[in-house]
């Protein structure tokens, strides 16, 4: 007999969820929603100076139960173990990790001059490695923490936050604001994203048998007062000509989160109002 009723229910009601990098614009989008669903939301991230006004905010919402601001810098061994021993102390056990964390170095201001620094050829290493240790290293090293904990309770979730860049290049004309100043979408962030895919199949595949799944969101061009030209050049090249409204990705996380999506391991799951469809 198929069971109709809710066994892959799209209710995270009561799931336990770590998402890095929640104090910035997609990570506190979605815990606000998961919160708001009647999950319990650890919001971790590295940069402390964001956590008073969430504080005042998530306390004026939700019981202090429901909720933990965490600390954590995922490229530190010490940083990640600290914060798995909060979580574990408050709330017992992990459901889902969101790895959401990452770097998305703007155009380069730490490197002025008169060489155009976001060109392939010109782009400094330092700032490529800085993206790599992040992006990439304390991608691996958190999951590596939460997989320890996933391996002793017998079950999990990862969610890995990919990008388009993670699957196709970038089209440079987006950068092109028309004033002389030709700008690039640099190479550290496409070099260190694009290990997500086969990150996520590593994963999937590795703990296949172990009852943890792991699958990835590729996300494209979140508005976030971007400037009118960048937004024309974005229309103009979109199938859905338009960016993305960070409301439009909740129901995406949602179904990776919940049992609705039991049967997905290994996937991407593309959310990019056709960018990679053309
Ligand atoms: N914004 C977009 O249009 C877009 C598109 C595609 C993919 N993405 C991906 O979505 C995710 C979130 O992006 P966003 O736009 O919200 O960026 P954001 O910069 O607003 O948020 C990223 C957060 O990660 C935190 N962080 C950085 N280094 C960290 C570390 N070592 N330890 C813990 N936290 C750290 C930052 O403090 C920040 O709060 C990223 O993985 C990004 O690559 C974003």
């Amino acid at each position: 007999m198929i069971n109709y009723n809710t066994h892959h229910s799209l209710s995270i009601e009561g799931k336990i969820i770590l998402i890095t990098g929640a104090f910035g614009m997609i990570g506190k989008t979605i815990a606000m929603s998961f919160l708001e669903q009647g999950a319990l939301v650890i919001l971790a991230d590295i940069d402390t100076d964001k956590k008073g006004d969430l504080e005042n905010l998530l306390t004026r919402r939700f019981t202090e139960d429901r909720f933990l601001l965490q600390q954590l810098d995922i490229t530190n061994e010490e940083s990640c173990q600290n914060a798995i021993n909060t979580i574990l102390g408050k709330f017992g056990r992990l459901d889902v990790l969101i790895n959401n964390a990452a770097i998305d170095a703007k155009f380069d201001k730490i490197h002025p001059g008169s060489v155009n620094q976001s060109r392939f050829e010109n782009y400094p290493i330092d700032l490529l490695q800085k993206s790599i240790e992040t992006n990439l290293t304390g991608t691996i090293l958190i999951t590596q923490h939460v997989c320890r904990v996933m391996m002793k309770q017998g079950f999990g979730n990862i969610i890995n936050v990919a990008s388009t860049y993670s699957v196709v290049a970038p089209n440079q004309s987006l950068y092109d604001y028309g004033d002389q100043k030709p700008q690039f979408k640099p190479v550290d962030y496409v070099a260190s994203k694009s290990f997500i895919p086969n990150f996520t199949r590593y994963l999937a595949t590795f703990y296949a048998h172990d009852n943890i799944r792991c699958n990835a969101i590729v996300p494209h061009g979140i508005a976030n007062d971007h400037g009118k030209k960048f937004v024309e050049n974005f229309a103009k090249l979109s199938p859905l000509g338009r960016m993305c409204e960070r409301e439009e990705l909740i129901g995406p996380f949602t179904f990776l989160a919940s049992d609705a999506s039991s049967y997905m391991t290994g996937s991407l799951l593309t959310v990019d109002g056709g960018w990679t469809a053309w």
